[in-house]
């Protein structure tokens, strides 16, 4: 199948890849001419763990290939893909600008069998609007789907190349066929594909994003109350867990959700409810707790050190909003940052893949530190925000040793708090209560 992928970041690029690596002929663009010269190259413009070899692998073997030609690229394909960015636009709901902008390129160079497939989480009614879009247009009946996509950075090929499911909004049989047969290699241990009406499609991706962050948010609520209540959310979590009706997953206290797609998947979705006069109350709700929790962390520091942080140095492990990925939007170490920088803190950072990225937000406010441990150096504490595995098991006598004070705050929950009381630590974390040594 010869296809174009029209947006060619986290979700375009693993996408195209994908589709190579099954036998496809992919051609992926994008606008950004640095972006397309880098993959030319060999070079990969992201950080997700085992894309390399893959892109260089298709690459190599003519299958995949990259381009800024809109035009070309949509004249020679079959299906295109439009896997542009939907960020948050005023009200919460997406700017459409950059689908807009594909649309409009794509329209005139459209093949009469084309189908152009929107794999971008858009709101409920854009399909339907590109379709008549294009058939006013270009006065005929244009092919659209809805395929929204479910990958997770940091595990994004694994997702793809073994989904929990493929979702296809079609109005026509003949449209799924087509893109039932592109799946089928993905679907190989009975998982299904989907198929519903555009509009349920793209509801189900915003339904999926809203329930995950509602859970986070929901277990973050009740750590802060296990707090203030003596209560230790690690064993409440264990005893809710243990319910085959509630279950683990995406329960995990922590430091506030953030990344390209929960903040503004929720606020999305409340931004339709809204516009189609319904109060999504849990939603909203959902939204404005994650951004206090983003605070927690940087309160407890702000909280033990009085307020006064102009003379203190902070080390901090983790930028990236998860580990996994070098992508820090929305990323809670974004502010936590802004927080301590405010108060005057000097700040010692360390994150294996997106030190590039804060940079370029940042640049020298912040001592930047390309080894775990050398941000700990005379820093007079250290705050923990990204859950990277290198940070699980560090040895804590050389932690103590590089901290000017054994002081950590820790926004993941990573250590048992008997042993940091034993290792000499005051141990902040979310949800349980602090522990100083001697006590
Ligand atoms: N990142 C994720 O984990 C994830 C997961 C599922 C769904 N999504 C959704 O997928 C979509 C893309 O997300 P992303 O994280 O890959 O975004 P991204 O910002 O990483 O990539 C978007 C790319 O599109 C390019 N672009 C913008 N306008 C263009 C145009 N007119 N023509 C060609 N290229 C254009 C940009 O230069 C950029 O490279 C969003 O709607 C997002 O909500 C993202």
């Amino acid at each position: 199948m010869k296809i174009a992928i029209v947006g060619t970041g986290y979700v375009g690029l693993v996408t195209g890849t994908c589709f190579a690596e099954t036998g496809n002929d992919v051609i992926c663009v994008d606008c950004d001419p640095a972006k397309i010269d880098m993959l030319r190259r060999g070079e990969i413009p992201i950080y997700e763990p085992g894309l390399a070899e893959l892109v260089h692998r298709n690459h190599a073997a003519g299958r995949l290939d990259f381009t800024t030609d809109l035009a070309g690229a949509t004249a020679a394909s079959r299906l295109v893909f439009l896997a542009v960015g939907t960020p948050s636009g005023e009200d919460g709901a997406p700017d459409l600008t950059a689908l807009g902008a594909a649309v409009e390129g794509i329209a005139p160079h459209l093949r009469p069998e084309a189908i152009v497939v929107v794999k971008s989480t858009v709101p409920v009614g854009t399909n339907a609007q590109l379709a008549a879009r294009l058939r006013q247009q270009l006065g005929r009946e244009v092919h659209v789907a809805s395929n929204p996509e479910f990958l997770k950075e940091g595990a994004a090929i694994d997702d793809f190349m073994k989904p929990d499911r493929v979702v296809v909004g079609v109005r026509r049989d003949e449209v799924a066929d087509v893109l039932r047969d592109l799946y089928q290699p993905y679907l190989r241990t009975d998982k299904p594909l989907l198929v519903m009406s555009p509009e349920s499609a793209e509801m189900t991706k915003y339904v999926a994003n809203a329930l995950l962050s509602t859970k986070i948010s929901f277990i973050n609520e009740i750590a802060n109350l296990c707090e203030r209540c003596g209560a230790d959310i690690g064993a409440v979590r264990r005893g809710i867990g243990h319910d085959s009706r509630i279950g683990f997953a995406f329960l995990f206290p922590g430091a506030g959700y953030g990344g390209s797609c929960f903040p503004k998947d929720v606020r999305a979705l409340a931004a339709t409810a809204r516009q189609v006069g319904v109060q999504a109350r849990i939603l909203e709700a959902v939204d404005a707790v994650n951004v206090r929790q983003k605070s927690v962390l940087p309160t407890k520091i702000l909280e033990h050190f009085g307020g006064q942080l102009a003379d203190k140095t902070i080390a901090v492990w983790g930028l990236s909003f998860k580990p996994g990925t070098d992508d820090v939007r929305e990323a809670p170490a974004l502010v936590l940052i802004d927080r301590l920088l405010e108060r005057g803190a000097a700040l010692r950072v360390h994150d294996p893949e997106a030190m590039a990225n804060v940079r370029r937000a940042y640049g020298d406010r912040l001592i930047y530190c390309e080894r775990r441990d050398d941000a700990l150096d005379g820093a007079d504490a250290l705050a923990i925000v990204t859950e990277w595995k290198e940070f699980v098991q560090p040895d804590l006598a050389r932690v103590k040793a590089l901290l000017r004070r054994p002081v950590i705050f820790d926004g993941r929950n990573l250590y048992d708090p008997k042993r940091m009381r034993e290792a000499g630590f005051t141990y902040y974390s979310i949800g349980r209560p602090v522990v100083r040594p001697g006590e």
